[in-house]
């Protein structure tokens, strides 16, 4: 067996700073209820003409992250994409990486587990590098979330939440002890209505949407119960930190830093104080970027690491909770 590590990351938001006082102009929401129930100041959106897409946003992620690996493009074997905006119905946008790199026909593959999507993406990537069958696997995930969202104030719980932007990490197989020690995963499908957006889909296709023309409950925006959500979070996040840590015989003391994806500040201040972090431990940026679900472990991530925040040796968790339910850690030393 093979170990793997990140080689290099990498991270892109889109220029437009949308803050909360922007958005109580379009909804009746408050910078105090915003800051006040999730932490976050402000939010990246993509604006009209700017050029950027969920596919666009992932690639600028990517190059950085190749640059900084210092590796061929050619050399990548596998592109695992994790989104839940794709620019196509399908394909995913897992091609359209490949094709804008210039990747002859190495294999592509999307992975929709909403804010867990890296950390399956990232599990995926290591088992394929363990085994041998790959050595370097490009993993992104990139949302563009603000083209989807319901910016009135029937949806404001779930609107204000929800940003822009993408992160990437280059795995490659390790040459020293540093590198993936574990992931794990879950999922649980019975809660699958809690957040969630039914439509556009084959149970509910574009003219019967369109004949039902739903002015409550409407399936092409994204809904969410924000309590259970919020209650399932807390507790999901603790148990699968727990469980890799145990898994690798570590302990709570023995995290150097914890990337948590970036659902809510006051989430992952539970989270800290339960596992008696002290805020250098913990890298937070939902207060600039909102929550970018699939995007926001690498760019926090990818962010933590340029501030310097993390070195050789350190013991690093991912952990993510989100639709699905989904949920998964990664415990790696860097
Ligand atoms: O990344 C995927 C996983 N997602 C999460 O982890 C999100 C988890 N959930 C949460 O973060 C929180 O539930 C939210 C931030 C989404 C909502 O906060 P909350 O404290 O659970 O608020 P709530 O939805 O229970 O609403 C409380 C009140 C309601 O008013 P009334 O009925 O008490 O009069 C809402 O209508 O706050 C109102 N409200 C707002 N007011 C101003 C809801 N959204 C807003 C808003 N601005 N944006």
């Amino acid at each position: 067996m093979f170990q793997s590590k990140i080689l290099g990351l990498g991270k892109y938001v889109p220029e437009q700073v949308v803050t909360n006082h922007d958005l109580s102009k379009l909804m009746e929401t408050s910078d105090e209820w915003i800051q006040e129930r999730t932490g976050i100041e402000e939010r990246r959106h993509i604006k009209k003409g700017d050029g950027n897409s969920t596919a666009i946003m992932g690639l600028k992620a990517a190059k950085q992250a190749i640059e900084r690996a210092d590796i061929d493009k050619d050399d990548i074997e596998l592109i695992v994409f994790a989104t839940l905006s794709p620019d196509y119905y399908f394909p995913g946008c897992g091609v359209q990486i490949q094709e804008m790199l210039g990747i002859k026909t190495c294999p592509a593959l999307d992975v929709r587990n909403q804010c867990s999507g890296f950390v399956y993406g990232i599990s995926v990537a290591d088992q394929y590098i363990k085994t041998g069958m790959y050595k370097n696997v490009l993993v992104i995930g990139s949302e563009n979330h603000s083209g989807g969202l319901d910016m009135t104030t029937r949806s404001r719980h779930v609107s204000v939440i929800f940003g822009d932007g993408a992160g990437a990490a280059l795995l490659s197989r390790s040459d020293d002890d540093s590198g993936i020690l574990s992931t794990h995963l879950h999922a649980q499908g019975e809660y699958i209505d809690e957040l969630s957006l039914r439509g556009p889909s084959t149970e509910m296709w574009v003219p019967e949407i369109i004949a039902k023309n739903p002015q409550e409950d409407i399936p092409y925006f994204p809904k969410m119960n924000g309590q259970l959500v919020f209650k399932n979070a807390v507790v999901r996040f603790s148990e699968v930190i727990q469980e890799g840590l145990e898994f690798n015989n570590l302990k709570k003391e023995d995290i150097d830093m914890l990337i948590p994806h970036q659902a809510n500040l006051r989430i992952s201040q539970f989270i800290q104080k339960k596992l008696r972090l002290e805020d250098s431990q913990v890298h937070n940026n939902i207060q600039k970027y909102g929550n970018t679900t699939a995007a926001s472990i690498p760019i926090a991530l990818t962010e933590a690491w340029e501030e310097g925040k993390i070195k050789k040796g350190d013991l690093v968790v991912l952990a993510a909770f989100g639709s699905g339910f989904t949920w998964g850690s990664v415990i790696l030393r860097w």
